[in-house]
């Protein structure tokens, strides 16, 4: 592993918050004690039905915090229009869905999807880094390029749902082909999504990858041992 960095999705602490509709847990502080505990990067996720981050979080980080800010968002008008006013360090577009609990897997990126090439072009203009989360299939990571983003996010739910199964070594290794891939094409690998303290090792030693987003896992950890903590365990585990 070569000094894998961490972008920790603070979403959850926003999740906590919306239960009262109250300050407290303020997002602010948790990506202050986030960036000083070892993690390299705020993630947030803006839904379109707005359940934890709210639009003030993102703006109140982005102008609170000195660090990098990093946006997870669908591809749609509204949030191409607020990506470009906030102006996060980067994007990771992925596919929603009204009544889903969490992200449901990678976006299915065909080759000739004119809306996402804008909007990943209008972003990329104005100074945003622009990932995609995929699941690891080789022809959805082509079209990602062709599209012209700079990054590929390898959607990692698959594998850590087989964590302790059959089906792990095959889900690894899927991983570890499109992650070659995506270094063949000079792009930048993140992976995330579903990883905690016991399964995310072979992923952060896959050669290439660059950054791992992790959320519930660290924020659930948080409520024992504190944020601070959590965020440095998980640091000390991927590097
Ligand atoms: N990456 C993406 C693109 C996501 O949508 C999420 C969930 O918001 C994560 C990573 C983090 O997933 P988890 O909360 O399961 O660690």
């Amino acid at each position: 592993m070569k000094n894998v960095k961490l972008g920790v999705n603070i979403d959850h602490i926003a999740t906590l918050r919306q239960a009262r509709k109250e300050k407290n847990p303020d997002t602010v502080e948790a990506a202050r004690v986030v960036l000083s505990s070892g993690g390299d990067m705020v993630v947030m996720h803006l839904r379109g039905d707005r359940r934890h981050v709210q639009e003030s979080d993102v703006e109140r980080v982005r102008q609170d915090v000195k660090g990098l800010l990093h946006l997870e968002m669908a591809a749609t008008p509204e949030m191409e229009k607020l990506a470009l006013q906030f102006q996060p360090d980067s994007v990771c577009i992925v596919p929603e869905l009204p009544d889903e609990v969490t992200t449901q897997g990678g976006l299915k990126v065909g080759g000739k999807l004119d809306g996402l090439e804008k909007i990943i072009r209008n972003l990329s203009e104005s100074g945003i880094e622009v990932s995609l989360f995929v699941d690891p299939e080789p022809q959805f990571i082509r079209n990602a390029r062709n599209l012209g983003a700079d990054s590929i996010e390898l959607c990692t739910s698959k594998y850590s749902e087989s964590w302790g199964k059959k089906l792990q070594a095959k889900e690894l290794e899927r991983l570890e082909l499109a992650a070659c891939l995506v270094k063949e094409l000079n792009m930048r690998l993140h992976a995330g999504h579903g990883l905690d303290y016991y399964n995310v090792v072979p992923v952060a030693r896959i050669e290439g990858m660059d950054y791992l987003n992790i959320g519930f896992s660290i924020i659930s950890r948080a409520m024992f041992v504190g944020l601070k903590s959590a965020v440095a365990d998980m640091k000390r585990l991927i590097q």
